[in-house]
This record gives C-alpha cells, sequence and structure tokens, in this order.
C-alpha cells in the first residue's frame, strides 16, 4: 500500500497560507490535512468553512478533513459542499456513526472513522465494511506539536491485523507528534496516511515536506 504524506495546516503560518501550501505542492504532497476544531468537542478552535472554501479554490491537492467537533452530523454536508475530498469525523463526537457515514457517502465524498487515544480498535469494527480510512490519533485531538503517546502504535497494528483479515485497502492515518525520528515506527506498525504538522511548517515547509516523502517512500 502507498505511503502517504497528509501535512496539517494547522502549524502553517496563517499570514502565508497561500505560500506554505504552494510550497508542500513543490514538495511532491498530493494531500492536505485540515484540522476543525470546535471548542466543544476540543478545547481549542482553529477554523472552519470559509478557509477550506478558500483552499480548495486554488488547490487540486487531496482535501483532508478532520472534523474534532460536536455532533459532526450537523456539518458534514457543508463541509462537503465547501470541497471535502474526505471527511474524518470521531467516534467518541457522533450519536449514530453509521448515519453520518452515510450522509458523506451521499455527498461523493470519502469518508473516514477518527479515534482518541483512549477509545480502543474494537469500537471502529462494526463501521470496517463503511469507511475508507480510520484515523488512529496519537496525541489527544485539540493541538498541534505534542509528543506521539508510543501506546497509540499498538492500536495501530492491532487494526491492521484485523484489516488485513476484513479489508486490506483499508487506509490507517496516524495524527499527532510525527516526526523524521518516529516516522519509520509509525509505518512499521502498519499506517499509511502519515499527518504531520509542525514537523513540517513554521520553517522551510518544502524542505521538510520533500524529506518526509522521501523517508515514506524507503
Ligand atoms: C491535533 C491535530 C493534528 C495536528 C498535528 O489535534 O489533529 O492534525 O495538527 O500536529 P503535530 O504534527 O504538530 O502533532
Ligand atoms: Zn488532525
Amino acid at each position: 500500500m502507498q505511503n502517504i504524506l497528509s501535512p496539517s495546516i494547522l502549524a502553517a503560518d496563517f499570514w502565508r497560507l497561500g505560500e506554505e501550501i504552494s510550497a508542500v505542492e513543490r514538495a511532491g504532497a498530493k494531500v492536505l490535512h485540515i484540522d476543525v476544531m470546535d471548542g466543544v468537542f476540543v478545547p481549542s478552535i482553529s477554523f472552519g468553512m470559509p478557509v477550506l472554501k478558500s483552499i480548495r479554490k486554488r488547490t487540486d491537492l487531496f482535501l483532508d478533513v478532520h472534523l474534532m467537533i460536536q455532533n459532526p452530523e450537523n456539518y458534514v454536508e457543508e463541509f462537503a459542499d465547501c470541497g471535502a475530498d474526505l471527511i474524518n469525523f470521531h467516534l467518541e463526537a457522533a450519536r449514530d456513526p453509521a448515519a453520518v457515514l452515510s450522509l458523506i457517502r451521499a455527498r461523493g465524498k470519502k469518508a473516514g472513522i477518527t479515534i482518541k487515544p483512549g477509545t480502543p480498535v474494537s469500537a471502529v469494527e462494526p463501521y470496517l465494511e463503511l469507511v475508507d480510512m480510520v484515523l488512529v490519533m496519537t496525541v489527544e485531538p485539540g493541538f498541534g506539536g505534542q509528543a506521539l503517546i508510543p501506546e497509540c502504535l499498538e492500536k495501530v497494528r492491532e487494526l491492521r491485523d484485523m484489516a488485513d483479515r476484513r479489508k486490506p485497502e483499508l487506509a490507517i492515518e496516524v495524527d499527532g507528534g510525527v516526526k523524521p525520528s518516529n516516522l519509520a515506527a509509525v509505518l512499521e506498525a502498519g499506517a499509511n496516511v502519515i499527518v504531520a504538522g509542525s514537523a513540517v511548517f513554521g520553517g522551510d515547509a518544502e524542505e521538510k515536506a520533500r524529506d518526509f516523502i522521501a523517508k515514506m517512500a524507503d
């Protein structure tokens, strides 16, 4: 399965957002990770629909939207219409995850379920047939720049084993604290979509993204 970098713009310089996105495009990134926080499901607030819409107008990158919001059922259609290609929502935040997945699919978008560090892999098992991706958080969602929790990689391993048996094409995304120094361990655990925020942005994003992509191809 191909390894994919999904740079998280949460760590970008928003004054220069267009330049930051162009930099990772030049480095060869094909995907962009968009972190939406509502101040309810997570303690912080990031950005929402208008930002997504502006990005969509100017790039063909695949937009991987990570909704850290309560009651995602109320918002997924609007995020789809603003230009998301894939919508990830938190299992812990949805009353009826299967219904949320149907809403995303009805808009013709790819759908993913995300789990926090304390949520077991067994919780996503009932939805495996309905998702394109499972996002395993390796930090508590809410802030960039935290350290990866190594125990979460055991969950990635468990999920990859489950996927090998039941859905080999499942994309497994890891988000939180990924750096060039722990990338090999994350890939080895079975993730194939790698989010990196502070390790890509906040400096020379082109060079840092290029370095990640080269390491992921090894
Ligand atoms: C955290 C977000 C992450 C964040 C990752 O809640 O979901 O996507 O941007 O940032 P780093 O890579 O700095 O941990
Ligand atoms: Zn994220």
